[in-house]
């Protein structure tokens, strides 16, 4: 007896793919696995329903708390940016991977498979994570390039209940951390995204007047919310809908997948956007300058990683290590006003602060200032050199 084990959304996709491992691919044995990383309640629901009714066995993992210290906090902590884009279902690919190969070494299955298309970035992420556990690796719609229209009356065929028209607008990825959406008319880049595509974000325009939040955060992570402590799973939920609602975290950007080829891609990330900011903010007054130079390298680095879903990398645990040592002083306050669409930090303090209001300010302090008139000859001194010798 043949058994695979499927990463299953409850999508048409990953639920064609149940009796196709079946009678393409000659397993008995279909076991269907649903993360739940953070998307809608019912979506989980959903598919954990149909996969009841579909598939031989079925697991639903509760792993948002799991998604949030091992990936978001560290992406917290990197200052996560791919492309200058928040990251979003890349984090969350690994997790869902690591958990699906254990679940195949319990249930002594033969094979891991994915819904994966051959053009994308998740392919990699799942097999990346799928490979190193010796097990095979089954992907049917990157072997098969099936229609829609073939899907659609395949499942029908199959006694698998479809919800979904034969038109598909957009292809959606959603987690606690970032909502996605492509496909459709979204991939022509001069298209202007409908306002129906945003399910997290008001219209900046529709917004209402502006307020200001407090975060507390410690060793380089969010641990409060206008002084209330939080988990981090509620609060960057709770962050979600009060920056929803002021329109924040809205992209529209053109990126590179993994493979080369450019995509257009819509996403909403309320949460991100506020924390990433502060976080951000909040480095600038602890770090020294040095710390935050070489650091926004270590930065870039470990977010290319993460996007390319290679966390298993030696480089990324010695690029997290360097990035952990320096969250160590990461801990204080910061105020962030929303208002239509923007997040901007507008007070920050720190026990751990290098800035001080006494060196700065321009009355008495323990400066003197004729101090610095040799420091200031020797300013540009190269330069000076080079202008005499060109002369
Ligand atoms: N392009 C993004 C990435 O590779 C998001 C892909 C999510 N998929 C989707 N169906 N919207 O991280």
């Amino acid at each position: 007896m043949k058994t695979v084990v499927l990463a299953y959304s409850g999508g048409l996709d990953t639920s064609v793919c149940i009796p196709l491992l079946k009678e393409q691919y000659d397993y008995d044995r279909v076991i269907t696995v649903v993360a739940d990383v953070g998307q809608p309640a019912s979506e989980v629901d959903d598919a954990t329903k149909r996969a009841k009714t579909i598939a031989d066995e079925h697991y639903t993992l509760d792993l948002k708390e799991e998604f949030v210290t091992g990936y978001l906090f560290p992406s917290i902590k990197a200052n996560g940016l791919y492309e200058g884009y928040v990251l979003g279902t890349a984090l969350a690919r690994p997790l869902i991977a690591k958990k699906i190969a254990e679940i195949a070494e319990s249930e002594k299955a033969d094979a891991l498979a994915h819904g994966c298309t051959g053009k994308g970035n998740d392919q990699l992420r799942f097999e990346v994570v799928f490979r190193a556990t010796g097990f095979d690796v089954v992907a049917p719609m990157r072997d098969m390039n099936l229609t829609r229209e073939w899907e659609i009356d395949y499942a029908s065929d199959h006694g698998i209940p479809v919800t979904v028209s034969r038109e598909k607008i957009w292809s959606v990825d959603e987690n606690l951390w970032s909502r996605s959406i492509e496909g459709g008319r979204l991939e022509d880049p001069y298209f202007i995204p409908p306002e129906e595509i945003y399910e997290w974000t008001a219209s900046p325009e529709a917004a209402p007047d502006p307020v200001i939040i407090d975060l507390a955060f410690e060793n380089g992570v969010p641990v409060a919310l206008n002084g209330i402590v939080l988990d981090g799973v509620s609060l960057i939920a709770k962050l979600n809908k009060i920056g929803g609602v002021h329109g924040i975290g809205r992209t529209d950007a053109i990126e590179d997948r993994v493979l080369g080829l450019k995509a257009r891609e819509i996403y909403e990330h309320p949460a991100a956007t506020i924390l990433l900011s502060a976080h951000r903010d909040l480095e600038s007054l602890i770090l020294t300058r040095d710390e935050l130079r070489f650091k926004a390298m270590v930065d870039a680095a470990w977010a290319e990683l993460a996007y390319m879903g290679l966390v298993d990398d030696p480089l990324y645990a010695d690029l997290s290590a360097f990035i952990d040592e320096t969250q160590k002083r990461v801990t204080g306050d910061v105020k962030v006003r929303l208002y239509k669409g923007s997040a901007i930090v507008v007070a920050r303090r720190s026990d751990f602060a290098l800035y001080s209001e006494e060196l700065v300010s321009f009355g008495e302090s323990s400066i003197d200032q004729k101090d610095s008139e040799g420091f200031s000859k020797y300013h540009g001194f190269q330069a000076r050199l080079v202008q005499k010798i060109m002369k």
